[in-house]
């Protein structure tokens, strides 16, 4: 059994995604990952990329995916996916099976913050980082692995 030491994290609030990072090879790895625009997402997605990684990235439009794509500077495939409707991560889904990829994560980013209750979508469920996740994870991840990966 590992002591508390041993567990501690060696990064802290000023960490950049880089420093995470740092000495990781991801060359092979395919990373999914939502709301890949701006913020968190995109530095994410940069971070990534510059790392190796291939990474599919979603967005509510694929314009903006890829147009994000290509600021990183970086590889990839653009998926529009509107978390607030169920028939576009549908369509996500598709086109992401359809990839013939198999998935080593999926970082579900896009979210807003303390959404009002106007913002409340289908099921009484935010759009939030787990909003549609349920529906999209369960296609996405194989059985045995789905519970590190909601
Ligand atoms: N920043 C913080 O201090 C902080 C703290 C704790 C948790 N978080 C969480 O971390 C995540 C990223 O935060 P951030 O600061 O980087 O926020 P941000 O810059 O506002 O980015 C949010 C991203 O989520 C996307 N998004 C929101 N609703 C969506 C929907 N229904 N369908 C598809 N995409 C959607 C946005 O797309 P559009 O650009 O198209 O709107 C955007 O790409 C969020 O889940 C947030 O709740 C942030």
């Amino acid at each position: 059994m590992p002591n508390s030491s041993s567990l501690a994290i060696p990064f802290a609030g000023r960490s950049t995604a880089d420093d995470v990072l740092s000495g990781v090879d991801l060359a092979r790895k395919n990373i999914l990952i939502t709301g890949c625009n701006s913020g968190i997402g995109y530095e994410t997605m940069r971070a990534l990329q510059a790392h190796g990684a291939y990474v599919i990235a979603l967005a509510r439009s694929e314009q903006a995916a890829r147009d994000a794509i290509a600021r990183a500077g970086g590889s990839g495939t653009p998926v529009a996916c509107d978390l607030g409707d169920l028939a576009s991560v549908d369509a996500a889904i598709g086109k992401i099976q359809g990839l013939g990829r198999q998935l080593d994560a999926v970082i579900a980013n896009a979210g807003v913050m303390g959404a009002s209750q106007a913002e409340q979508l289908y099921s009484g469920s935010t759009t939030s980082r787990t909003s549609g996740w349920s529906t999209a994870c369960s296609t996405w991840c194989p059985t045995e692995r789905r519970g590190s990966w909601s």
